[in-house]
């Protein structure tokens, strides 16, 4: 596939008006996409749990105009009219113009609700950006009935990617690889695609514990980041570890070893940071309770042989992922010795899922 197979052919039909809703999750990734060529075309491949209860509900109603000269859309959060997301999204339809040729065709309501609070330091840019490109690509698939399911999913993900890079991750479940590797068969830089091979029972229901170190908007974007890795002084390293990793994953992820998954994917989350620490400028987005609760999770797993681990996405809070069946201890350890650590002790209980749903 190319990005000329997501330029469609003229529509057979014509649509005046209507709705549509889908829900669609966050994910977190295993092995971390970090600097990334234009257009978020990634500079190393990733693989990520798609989660189930961290999800935007997004509602996009439509009506067809006739002057064609800009865009004419209104944006909702909860309710609320958001003015301060509109550049966003100009942006986003600029950039998707040419393969949604119809975006200018309409007017827009874009209302959208998170099921995890605004202000919890987890960026809703994932699951946001997924839910309105399922949106627009329902509205194509009323233009373009014949259109089959898997070009669906995939252009869904082509154009979530436009939106925010990790959102490509989010359309479908429950393990997702995005970025050209040779150790995964179709895998591509233009859109992500389930995780193709053999995966072991431990590794279904996994469970993530959030837990909200620091709610505030971090210091420094995605944005930010990802452009400090041109000319970064390990980034090309980096970028061929990510490639051998996704290779050590794939018989991990097969014979269910634990400990070795675990292994792999703290090590990913502290390179992950690693590579901000030594950025230039350099900076660094874990807080103190951050590594107090890291600690902590070695400490019990060493006393205990628990399979609980960790990983971290860009900010300063803490995902605990442990396998279903050490749910009960893991749940009691988290609540009596690391919630503590948590801003105002919360947290949020979210586990592996199936993707995204048309609600209506
Ligand atoms: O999609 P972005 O540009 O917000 O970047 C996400 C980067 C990480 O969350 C740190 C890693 C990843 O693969 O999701």
């Amino acid at each position: 596939m190319t990005e000329q197979d997501f330029i469609p052919q003229e529509y057979t039909k014509t649509i005046e008006s209507g709705t549509i809703t889908w829900e669609s999750p966050s994910n977190i990734a295993l092995i971390k996409y970090w600097g990334k060529k234009k257009d978020q075309i990634p500079e190393n491949p990733s693989i990520s749990f798609t989660l189930n209860n961290c999800k935007t509900i997004t509602k996009l109603t439509y009506s067809r105009k006739q002057d064609t000269s800009n865009y004419e859309f209104e944006v909702y959060l909860d309710g609320e009219k958001k003015e301060e997301f509109k550049p966003k999204i100009e942006t986003f339809f600029k950039r998707v113009q040419l393969y949604l040729p119809f975006l200018d065709s309409y007017v827009f309501k874009i209302e959208t609700t998170n099921t995890f609070p605004h202000s919890s330091g987890i960026a809703s840019s994932a699951s946001g950006m997924s839910a309105l490109a399922l949106c627009l690509m329902s509205l194509e698939k009323q233009l373009n009935p014949e259109m089959k399911d898997d070009f669906f999913n995939q252009k869904a993900s082509f154009l979530a990617r436009l939106g925010s890079g990790s959102a490509c991750r989010s359309i479908e479940g429950d393990l997702i690889v995005w970025g050209k590797t040779d150790a995964v068969d179709g895998s591509s830089d233009l859109f992500a695609v389930k995780y193709p091979y053999k995966v072991h029972e431990n590794f279904k229901n996994y469970q993530d514990t959030i837990l909200l170190v620091d709610k505030r908007e971090k210091q420094v974007s995605s944005t930010v980041g990802h452009n400090l890795m041109h000319n970064h002084p390990f980034a090309i390293e980096r970028f061929k570890q990510a490639h051998e990793h996704l290779k050590k994953l794939k018989p991990i992820l097969e014979s269910g070893n634990l400990n070795d998954f675990i292994a792999m994917i703290e090590s990913e989350a502290l390179t992950l940071h690693a590579m901000m620490m030594t950025s230039m400028p350099y900076f660094i987005l874990m807080k103190p309770n951050t590594l107090k609760i890291i600690n902590k999770i070695w400490e019990y797993r060493n006393q205990t042989k628990s399979h609980i681990g960790f990983t971290l996405d860009a900010g300063a809070n803490v995902h605990v992922l442990y396998p279903k069946h050490e749910s009960s201890e893991i749940l009691e350890f988290i609540k009596n010795e690391l919630v503590a650590y948590c801003q105002q002790g919360h947290y949020i209980c979210d586990e592996i899922g199936l993707g995204a749903n048309q609600l209506l």
